[in-house]
């Protein structure tokens, strides 16, 4: 657990891969509470990323939680895959299976922690069926596809209104929100009702280190 109450996990999207254990390292020092993994398909999303071996290398780099989202079309085809690798928590998108509920029901079985998430047009009701099994929601608040994009205003409304479905059922569920938080826009995301957030450019940025980035996004949250 870091300081603050809200979970923060970097992105490796925009990590240096070349020196991936050190950038592993330095996050995990400087107090990262998980790690975020962005698989891309070149289909779902209008970009490619990384894959499997990734994710099983940095599962041996780190002892923090390995929280995969994949932005992939058909995401059940690799469900056991990403356990293999090491996932600790799995999400996928309302708009890429036909078979949401089933494919929820694999990746709980599979031993890894269920997540759903949907694009920022996508209505927030296509997530309330799976409420009663799933472990956390992830309101995407950048179109995704990209590191480095601006936070979508509209998400902060999204995420309040997802707090109270959340709410009606009585579950603990975490609200995790991912695309564009940075020291500008963390506090607002938490004060809607995120319990986690992603954060990529913000601190894996080629330059900064990540404890620098860490201090920036502590200082906005002590407001
Ligand atoms: C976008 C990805 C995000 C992204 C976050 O498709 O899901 O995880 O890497 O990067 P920033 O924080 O730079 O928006
Ligand atoms: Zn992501």
């Amino acid at each position: 657990m870091s300081q603050s109450a809200i979970l923060i996990g970097p992105s490796i999207l925009t990590a240096d891969f070349l020196h991936l254990g050190d950038q592993l390292a330095e996050a995990e020092a400087a107090g990262v509470d998980y790690v975020h993994v962005d698989i891309m398909d070149g289909l779902f999303v209008p970009n490619i990323s990384i894959g499997l071996p990734i994710v099983a290398a940095v599962r041996r780099a780190t002892k923090l939680p390995v929280d995969v989202h994949l932005m992939m079309v058909d995401p059940e085809r690799y469900v056991d895959a990403f356990a293999a690798a090491g996932a600790d928590s799995l999400t996928v998108h309302v708009e890429a299976t036909r078979h949401l509920y089933r494919t929820i029901q694999a990746i709980a079985a599979a031993g890894m922690t269920p997540g759903v998430t949907l694009n920022p047009g996508t209505p927030l009701l296509t997530v309330e069926p799976v409420l009663p099994i799933v472990g956390q929601v992830l309101v995407m608040s950048v179109n995704p596809g990209f590191g480095g994009q601006s936070f979508i205003p509209a998400a902060l409304d999204r995420i309040r209104r997802l707090a109270e479905m959340i709410d009606a059922t009585g579950r603990e569920i975490a609200i995790q929100v991912d695309g564009g938080v940075n020291a500008a826009t963390i506090a607002a995301v938490r004060d809607a009702g995120a319990t986690k957030v992603v954060v990529g450019s913000a601190l894996f940025d080629g330059a900064s280190p990540v404890a620098a980035g860490m201090d920036r996004l502590r200082a906005a949250l002590a407001g």
